[in-house]
């Protein structure tokens, strides 16, 4: 037996089956490559689902990983650390918001902003105001995997196996304007969404339906939460993608790449709605320790440092023209959209898709589909114009190999 095939085995018997993974047994990287356990090196267009912002083995998280792990892993939020306000403060000056509270995960952290909106809420009828508790999420959302964050999630097989879900939830046709109006009340404590929603199949909100929502929300001292979990700290040229749109929400939320892989997630709000939580309120163990902080903090600085803003909308432009030249040779390929490095190319059918991210598998590059036909690439930040160049040779031999196969005369092997 392999060493893949032990863990394999060992696996089946021992976790839970959440997970279908790929059969590859992963134990090195570095750049924008992953290696496996016989030295074969991957191209990861993926990373780690949108989190490995700055690739594999970057000196400046290793270092900091070492240097931190040294002097303070975890001291709990009983106690004060360097950390946690010099991250928030780098995060407060690039996101445009007042406040910050760590957690771990991307779920949490949305947990957080849902939390925030009904205490806000119950703030504001103390005070007067008529607001009532129901959420308005959006058709094709994905906010994660927690009780709130689920029941605020579209796809009913993500919810319907745990019923019943949080109440108060309604869900509103993306960029459906009057659809938005329709279902906006009094009773709507927040209206939330993904300004480029991800698992959604990376759909951006139009400008109109933005600022309606805006709009909406301010006509009634409802918050409008922005989950940035995916699209944010920079994937997309800007450090939020709201800030393409020119808003400002009342609340954010930041994971994935936040820390480069060691779990760190945020919740991000204005001083208007921080108003709402004192202590005791909402916390966590784990959430800001010292080791996810220095991590963080590194992120921000090497972002700058290295100047991955400007990059991912560079390298994410000439991903999307490419992928653009692809389509007009292959028909299966019927939209490509995206901003910076969060790039989609939405194909045809449901099975090529599928196929076309295992067929990427054996030519070493690492994708993922969301959506059942889009085609999704969420690289490192640090990729070059030359890994566009592979994973676009290797489309365009998958898509002729399809377009070959399936254009052979009916018998065709038989005949022939
Ligand atoms: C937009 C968005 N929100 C929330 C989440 C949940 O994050 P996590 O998996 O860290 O809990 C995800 C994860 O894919 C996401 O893409």
């Amino acid at each position: 037996m392999t060493k893949l095939e032990q863990i394999r085995a060992a696996e089946a018997r021992l976790l839970l089956s959440t997970y279908d993974r790929n059969p590859i047994l992963f134990v090195d990287g570095e750049g924008a490559y992953m290696f496996d356990e016989n030295g074969t090196k991957y191209l990861d267009l993926l990373s780690g689902i949108g989190v490995n912002a700055l690739g594999y083995n970057h000196p400046a998280i290793v270092e900091t990983i070492a240097r931190q792990s040294r002097a303070l892993i975890h001291t709990s939020n009983l106690y004060y650390h360097e950390g946690q306000a010099e991250l928030a403060l780098r995060l407060t000056e690039r996101t445009g918001l007042d406040r910050v509270f760590f957690s771990n995960t991307g779920t949490e952290a949305w947990e957080g902003a849902l939390k925030l909106a009904r205490a806000y809420a119950g703030l504001r009828r103390g005070e007067g105001a008529r607001i009532g508790t129901k959420f308005l999420a959006l058709e094709h959302s994905f906010h994660g995997r927690t009780f709130g964050s689920m029941s605020t999630t579209h796809k009913a097989k993500y919810r319907e196996p745990f019923a019943p879900v949080v109440p108060g939830v309604e869900f509103v046709r993306l960029n459906d304007v009057a659809d938005l109006r329709a279902k906006f009340s009094n009773e709507v404590c927040a209206i939330l969404v993904e300004a480029i929603q991800g698992e959604g199949g990376i759909r951006p909100l139009t400008q109109e339906f933005f600022s309606e929502a805006r709009d909406l929300a301010n006509s009634t001292g409802a918050l409008l939460i922005v989950d940035e979990i995916q699209a944010g700290m920079g994937r997309t040229g800007k450090w939020c993608a709201y800030q393409h749109y020119g808003i400002r929400p009342d609340v954010t939320t930041l994971a994935k790449p936040l820390a480069a892989g060691i779990p760190l997630g945020a919740v991000l709000c204005t001083e208007e709605v921080a108003r709402a939580i004192h202590a005791g309120m909402h916390g966590t163990t784990f959430g800001g320790g010292p080791l996810a902080c220095a991590v963080g903090i590194a992120v921000i600085d090497t972002i700058e440092k290295e100047g991955l803003l400007a990059h991912n909308t560079e390298v994410g432009n000439y991903f999307m023209g490419r992928l653009r030249s692809l389509a007009e040779m292959h028909g299966t390929i019927v939209d490509v959209r995206g901003k910076g490095l969060m790039v989609a190319a939405e194909l045809d059918s449901a099975d090529l898709a599928k196929l076309t991210v295992a067929e990427m598998l054996k030519r070493r590059i690492l994708i993922n589909c969301t959506s059942d036909t889009v085609l999704r690439f969420l690289p490192p930040f640090i990729i070059e114009r030359s890994h566009v160049d592979t994973a676009i040779a290797a489309l365009d031999e998958i898509f002729q190999e399809h377009t070959a196969a399936h254009s052979a005369p009916a018998g065709g092997k038989h005949n022939g």
